[in-house]
């Protein structure tokens, strides 16, 4: 079956998780946009939305879905997202869409975390797929040369800005053996915004779209 495919099956499944007045938290990216689109269907039941990103609330709005400020909402019932890798643990990687700090904020602020993705997202260990880092414009050689230490190769994602105005490098080639542990010692470099390692929050429950149809984890 074809990825496509796969994650528009997860995304139709995420639909069943919604209930009545709920404002849903929104990811960003391919599978989340089918989730949106899915999401346009029952838009009468729900009462907005919360996005991650700017793309993903011009998708909302398009669909005619009212989009809030989290300040203005407090905490969500519901998120819906994809990911780059997911662990069978739903340990992830994030961020390949560039939305990885906000993205957290919502999984932060949400009682149940709903990762959406094709099978081909599975993976036994994190970190095949270069792992995204915000970070502060001026701090990128100094947090690249950090990364560096660690044992990873960071590129410097050229030409993109986050919606938050920052920088991503993408880091290659790190054995995340320990994605907490992983997790936290990125986040404590100065200049760092969010690394895209969703561990110590991760998401609840995976629908992961396949051959046999959408497995829940
Ligand atoms: C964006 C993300 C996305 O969830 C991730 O990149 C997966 O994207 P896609 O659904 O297109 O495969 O983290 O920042």
């Amino acid at each position: 079956m074809s990825q496509d495919k796969e994650k528009k099956m997860a995304a139709d499944a995420a639909l069943e998780f919604i209930r009545s007045g709920d404002v849903v938290g929104v990811g960003t990216g391919s599978t989340a946009n089918l989730f949106i689109d899915g999401l346009a269907r029952i838009k009468g039941r729900i009462d907005g939305a919360v996005s991650s990103s700017d793309a993903s609330a011009a998708r909302l709005q398009s669909h005619g879905i009212e989009v809030l400020e989290l300040n203005n909402v407090g905490s969500l019932r519901i998120y819906v997202d994809g990911a780059d890798e997911t662990t069978r643990h739903r340990h992830l990687i994030k961020g390949g869409g560039g939305a990885l700090t906000r993205e957290k904020i919502v999984a932060e602020v949400s009682e149940t975390f709903v990762c959406i993705a094709d099978s081909s997202k599975l993976v036994e260990r994190l970190g095949t797929f270069p792992l995204p880092v915000e970070v502060i414009p001026m701090a990128r050689s100094m947090v690249a040369r950090e990364l560096a230490q660690m044992g990873g190769e960071p590129v410097w994602r050229s030409g993109f800005l986050t919606d938050n105005r920052n920088v991503i490098l993408d880091v290659h080639g790190l054995d995340i053996l320990d994605p907490v542990d992983m997790e936290s010692r990125i986040n404590q470099i100065p200049g760092v915004v969010t690394v895209g390692l969703f561990a110590r929050r991760g998401a609840d429950l995976l629908l992961l779209g396949g051959d046999r149809g959408v497995e829940e984890l």
